[in-house]
This record gives C-alpha cells, structure tokens and sequence, in this order.
C-alpha cells in the first residue's frame, strides 16, 4: 500500500477498501504514515465523508491497534456513560457515583478539556491530593469495591485515536462525523463495556450545533456499538446554554457536590437522573429510586468512597481563584437565552481551559452563573461572576461573553428550556 494512493481515493471522493484502511491506521500507528498524510487524509474524510461500512472498519482498526480490557471478572455489572463533550457538562462527577450504588460497577476513562469544552479530568484535579492516573489493577480493585472509578484512559488503550485526536485538534478536522463517531467509539468498544449510554449535545455550545448532525452522529456511534455487541443507547440533549450555573473546575465540583448532596441546578439533576436510568436499565435494574439516592446521601457516600479511593480529600477546601470580576445587566428583561459557545470560550480564556497541548488548566478559573434562562434581570442585577488568578485574562474573557444574555421584554413568557430532545 501507498499513503498517497489512500488519500487520493478519498480526495477524489471514493470508498476505500477494507484492507486500505487497515493498513492506513495501523501504519499511522507505528508511525510510517506521517503525520502530514494523515493530517491530508482527516481533511479529505471530513470534506468527502465516509459510507458506514468505511466507518466500523475505521473504529475496528483503530481498536485493533492497541490493548482491549475486559471487564468480565468483576462481580458486578457495568455500564458507562459518555459525552460528545459541552459547556457545564459536569454530569459525569455526580452521575458516576449515583449509578455505582445501585451495585452497576461504572469505569470511566474520561479526557481532558478540548478547546471550549471543559475536561472531567481537567475538574477532579481541583480536588486536593486526587490523581488521574490508574494501572488497570488498581481501576478494576476500585471497580470491585468502590464501584465507580473516573480516570484517564491507558496509553494502551486505541493508541491511534491518541494519535489522530491530537492531529485533528490542530488541523481543523475534529467535527467530522466520521472521525468523531469512530474516535469515541473505538476507546469506548476497546475498554469493554457491557453497555453505554451516549450523550449527544446540540446546540451552539456541541461540537455539532445543527440537531440534523448530531442525530446522524448519534445513529451512527448506536449502530457502532450495537455491532460490536455493546448494548448502546442515546440520548440527544441540549447544548444551546450551559449547563447548571457552573462553568469552570472548581467552580463545577463545587456544583457536582450539591447536586450529591440532594440541591443542586434542575437541569443538572434533571440529566444526571436521566442518564442514571438509561445506564441502570441497560445493566437490567429498573426497579430503583434513582432520585431518592440523591436525597439520603447514599450517592454521596460513594461519591467520598471514589475520592479517597484515589488519593483525593473529599472534605477538603476547593481552590479559588485570586481575583473576581462581575457582570451585570445594563437593562431590565428576562432571559430568553444564554449562548454556551460564548460562556464557554469566556471559561476557557479565563484559565480553565489550555491554549496549547499540555499547559496547566486554573483550578478556580471560570464562569459563575447569577442569572439563566427564564429568569427576570434588573438593569444593574448581576449577571455572572467571573473568576481568574491572573486578571490579565478579565479583557477578552469579556469580549468573548459580550452579547451572550438574550433578554427578552420583562414579562415574556420563555417557555421552559428542555434538556432531554429525543433519546
Ligand atoms: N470526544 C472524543 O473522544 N473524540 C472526538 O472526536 C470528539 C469528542
């Protein structure tokens, strides 16, 4: 096989063959593709699009070109969770631990923050003393007695996807169906979960903003799954405003632990919940009290449990940021809406994101949110707090959330934002 034969066919807009791709991942893999002729091959793929055939192969060899974990002598069930990424998408820290005390073992290998969007493991590193790094005996000990465990995820694990994801971050390539669909589900069929529940965001915040993508997205990643005899469902949910008032990574613990701790923001709850069913059910226990959990601490117990587990101090203090600044209203209304891009990018310049591969992230940067949709704002009434250790960054923070309140008249009835589209 040639490089330039394979890029080729896909430029000019054909179906490669089974045995092309094959060979193309795995070449890329050991490094005798360059890096410059896959970076034309991910452009020629998210122009040309792939047919679905050319996208399983694609996922199973990047599958093929690293280790594949089973989970099958742990005692418990598993189901896992994953999300096409969001703004305020905290959802992982509560819903974990809330799924493991139904006895559902939940091993989460999450990533880190990718452009606007924040990372799950980017937020547990506020906890004081936590570590993201695991052997896969230590993950499947705390599998078997903590039942929840969110760490990163094995070099060993579709090494290919490593490779290719930290390519097409910097070739304009990330949202492309095809690669997106085959760079989760390769990681998620690899680890090997007995089910999965997706979580695909729309909206102006999601990698995917028009609903018609992010549906063949989702399709597409079930049919995957469903192949590889992953029992895979998903859910299309909204990310035209962030989610909860938190954006940020202390600020979005901080969040998580209320939601825990029985309170927390109703869209928060309302998702956690949501997606608590779909993983309980698809691991067959779906006569459980999911929200009661919430309420009497039981979540939160197992939330302390898998804190500890990995050298995290669940009671300790969250870092804050050094400096505050706040936004506020300059006319009476009501929000009709609130752009999770805008946020986002407000968050990521703040400190909580990186600007470049590998930088430290700002434990207490962020967004707090004071006023969300459906509420009533008073000219003056603060907006939102935003929160840095190096105020420097105050000025396109700003510019960046200039514009992102859509107020309504005062007195405009907004109807009730739903966070749950279609499943
Ligand atoms: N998350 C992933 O793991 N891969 C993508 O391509 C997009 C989101």
């Amino acid at each position: 096989f040639d490089a330039i034969d394979v890029i080729r066919a896909k430029r000019d807009g054909g179906v490669l063959e089974p045995a092309q791709i094959d060979w193309v991942v795995d070449a890329y893999t050991r490094g005798v593709v360059a890096e410059e002729q896959m970076s034309a091959l991910a452009m020629a793929i998210f122009l040309n699009g792939m047919e679905r055939e050319e996208i399983s192969r694609w996922t199973a060899a990047m599958i093929a070109s690293g280790e594949r974990m089973s989970f099958d002598a742990l005692s418990r069930p598993t189901a896992d969770k994953h999300s096409t990424g969001g703004v305020g998408d905290k959802i992982t820290l509560p819903l974990a631990p809330l799924v493991a005390t139904f006895g559902v073992a939940v091993p989460q290998l999450s990533g880190r923050g990718l452009g606007h969007t924040g990372g799950t493991l980017d937020k547990l590193e506020a906890i004081p003393g936590w570590r993201a790094a695991l052997s896969n005996e230590e993950m499947m000990a705390q599998l078997e007695e903590v039942g929840a465990v969110i760490c990163a995820a094995g070099s060993g694990l579709a090494p290919a996807d490593k490779k290719l994801y930290a390519l097409r971050d910097v070739t304009g390539t990330v949202e492309a169906i095809p690669l997106i669909a085959s760079s989760i589900m390769s990681k998620k069929i690899a680890e090997g979960t007995a089910a999965l529940v997706l979580d695909v965001k729309t909206g102006a915040g999601a990698f995917m903003t028009e609903e018609a993508d992010s549906r063949e997205l989702a399709r597409t990643m079930v049919d995957l799954g469903t192949d590889a005899g992953v029992a895979t469902v998903a859910l299309l949910t909204d990310m035209s405003a962030p989610l909860g008032r938190t954006v940020g990574n202390a600020l979005e613990v901080r969040e998580s632990v209320e939601v825990l701790a029985g309170g927390g923001p109703a869209d928060v709850v309302e998702l956690t919940v949501a997606l608590a069913r779909e993983m309980l059910a698809s691991a067959g226990r779906t006569d459980v009290d999911v929200e009661a959990a919430l309420a009497d601490g039981r979540a939160m117990d197992t939330w302390k449990a898998m804190i500890a587990a990995q050298g995290g101090d669940p009671d300790a203090a969250l870092p804050v940021a050094a400096h505050t600044e706040e936004l506020r209203a300059e006319a009476d209304g009501v929000v009709a809406g609130l752009d999770a891009m805008k946020v986002g990018v407000a968050g990521w310049r703040l400190g909580a994101g990186r600007s470049r591969p590998g930088e430290a992230v700002q434990a207490g940067a962020g967004v707090e949110i004071h006023r969300h949709i459906g509420e009533e704002v008073r000219a003056g009434d603060l907006l939102a707090v935003l929160h840095t250790d190096t105020p420097e960054r105050f000025g396109r923070a700003r510019e960046a959330i200039d514009g992102a309140w859509d107020l309504a008249a005062p007195g405009t009835a907004v109807p009730a934002r739903r966070i749950v589209l279609d499943r």
